[in-house]
């Protein structure tokens, strides 16, 4: 796969495992992908899909039980793999931001917002204290927070999973990363408060020069973020394209099926239909094509040997030996 000149990520042959009691489950299996300088790539797939495991290996914030097995994340061609557990907390956070579903899960229920905004931000961007009030405030004002004194003042718990959401971005993009991963930040949060906190972060990543890596399961908010879209199914990449041939010329089976199943968006596709069956398990994949027993297209061959990842044309990759160019 080509990287670009101004990559900021680059993932290369990334492979994670985690060992149970028995045996050792390959969780992400070889996967590639790079961001480029401004660019906001979309993560999408069922769940169970290798997503998160794929965002917190980047981060290096594996389960106990997790580890990156073989390749290489570079950030600004610096690779991440192997750095030493300082060297990483000081990437996190100062270069790599990241937003999670829970805000509660990486907010401290006993300090204030406030507190906790200011160490975060004195620490990696090295103010004083008055300077780092100064900063709070003006990401919490930018967040739509008219009083950022009064929530500097509050504790996570009193504050509604939306508002904590927006908290969360505004220490994000206060210390002014060079990529922010988003792993489904509006899922948690009531319908109406998710358009609100998504509308934000399309703001906030037009007006800054961020990169950005978006995970969802939602293909409307894909359609409405990314300029680019990666599409995973059992750990690995399955197709990857510029957002608007995922949408107009999907070439995978199961790139196809998601649209087909997700509401007003199916592009020139027009029914309504969900992907029959279930992603397989970890650890029970079939020898070839993991999609193949729930794809509609699939032949014999695609039984016999798992599929390489091809580029059908320049930035468009597919795995799947099928020639779908034309079938919808
Ligand atoms: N700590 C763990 N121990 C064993 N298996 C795990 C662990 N964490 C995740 N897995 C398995 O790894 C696979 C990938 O999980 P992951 O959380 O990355 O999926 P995801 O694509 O983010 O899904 P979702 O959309 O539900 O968030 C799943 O099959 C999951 O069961
Ligand atoms: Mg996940």
């Amino acid at each position: 796969m080509s990287t670009l000149p101004d990559a900021i990520l680059e993932v290369k042959s990334l492979r994670t495992v985690i060992k149970d009691k028995h045996r050792e489950l390959t969780i992400v299996d070889g996967i590639d992908f790079t961001i480029g300088t401004n660019e906001v790539v979309a993560l999408v797939g069922e769940s169970g899909c290798g997503k998160s495991m794929t965002s917190l290996s980047i981060m290096q914030l594996l389960p106990k039980s997790g580890a990156i097995d073989h390749g290489e994340v570079r950030l600004k061609g610096r690779n991440l793999v192997g750095l030493k557990k300082r060297e990483m907390a000081r990437v996190r956070g100062r270069q790599i931001a990241m937003i999670f579903q829970e805000p509660m899960t990486s907010l401290n229920p006993v300090l204030t917002i406030g507190t906790q905004m200011t160490e975060g931000i004195r620490k990696q961007l090295k103010l004083t204290k008055e300077e780092a009030v100064t900063t709070a405030d003006q990401w919490l004002k930018r967040v739509g927070f008219p009083e950022p004194a009064r929530i500097r003042k509050e504790y996570p718990h009193r504050l509604s999973g939306g508002m904590r959401q927006r908290v969360m971005l505004a220490m994000a993009m206060a210390c002014k990363p060079d990529l922010l991963i988003a792993d489904e930040p509006t899922t948690a949060l009531d319908v109406t408060i998710q358009a609100q906190v998504l509308d934000m972060i399309r703001n906030l990543i037009q007006e800054s020069e961020m990169s950005v890596l978006f995970i969802t399961h939602d293909l409307g908010v894909v359609a409405e973020m990314a300029n680019r879209v990666v599409v995973m199914y059992a750990g690995q990449i399955v197709e990857t394209a510029d957002v608007k041939a995922i949408f107009m010329e999907p070439l995978h089976p199961y790139t196809r099926g998601l649209l087909q199943s997700t509401p007003k968006m199916q592009g020139k596709l027009e029914k309504l239909v969900p992907i029959p069956g279930t992603v397989p398990a970890v650890g029970q994949y079939p020898a070839g094509c993991r999609f193949a027993d729930r794809c509609p297209v699939a032949i014999a061959a695609c039984k016999e040997a798992l599929p390489e990842l091809r580029e059908r044309s320049p930035g468009h990759h597919v795995r799947c030996i099928r020639d779908l160019g034309g079938i919808s």
